[in-house]
């Protein structure tokens, strides 16, 4: 973790930068929360036709140190991890938007106690740190997860029908503006 990093803590839990001995931790937060996030937003079939091994190779190759993506964790110190956010340069171009919250996940047990609000601000800060200068978030448009993002002042940047995982699924973009001075 990089000293300069300000701790920040809610209740119990702290926030760090992950690391690649993260992987298997992440994947399985990763893994519980898709499953809470998108069964009933999904179809059936979608939601449990991914496979634990996908979220473990995405992961190591995700905090491999070539990787461009940067993640922070929540968790109890010593203890299990609670959530994770990652950001990383913008995967689909949408406008001129370079910069992307990629995930955010916390387990739902310990959702509304401010973790999501810590990680967001990890990977907003991350990527002004970086020098990008703007930041999109994605959420399928049936995800409670989009009354957050606007909540959190993000702008509605589309609002399209898009391919996932060979259906057509209601996705919403939100975008933010990032300030190099923000940390
Ligand atoms: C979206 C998510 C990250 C929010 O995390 P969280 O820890 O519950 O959020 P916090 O407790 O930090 O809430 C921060 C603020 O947002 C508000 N908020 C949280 N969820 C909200 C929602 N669904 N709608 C509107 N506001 C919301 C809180 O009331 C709080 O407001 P305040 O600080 O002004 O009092 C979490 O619900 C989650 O992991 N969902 C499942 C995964 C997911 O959908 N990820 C994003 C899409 S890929």
């Amino acid at each position: 973790m990089d000293h300069r990093e300000p701790t920040r803590m809610s209740g119990l839990a702290r926030l760090r930068r992950a690391i690649p001995a993260d992987a298997a931790g992440i994947a399985a937060v990763h893994q519980r929360c898709w499953y809470e996030t998108y069964t009933g937003i999904l179809r059936r079939d979608l939601v449990l036709g991914r496979e634990p091994h996908e979220f473990t190779c995405l992961w190591t190759e995700a905090l491999a140190p070539l990787s461009t993506w940067r993640s922070h964790v929540v968790e109890i110190p010593h203890g299990p991890i609670l959530g994770f956010a990652t950001a990383g340069p913008i995967r689909e171009p949408e406008g001129d938007a370079d910069g992307e919250l990629i995930a955010l996940y916390v387990l739902r047990r310990h959702q509304r106690e401010g973790l999501g609000r810590i990680l967001f601000e990890a990977a907003r800060d991350t990527l002004a740190t970086a020098g990008y200068r703007s930041m999109v978030a994605r959420a399928l448009g049936l995800n409670p997860a989009c009354g957050f993002y606007e909540h959190l002042g993000g702008r509605v940047l589309a609002d399209a029908e898009r391919p996932f995982r060979g259906v057509l699924v209601h996705e919403m973009s939100y975008v933010w503006t990032l300030d190099a001075a923000t940390p």
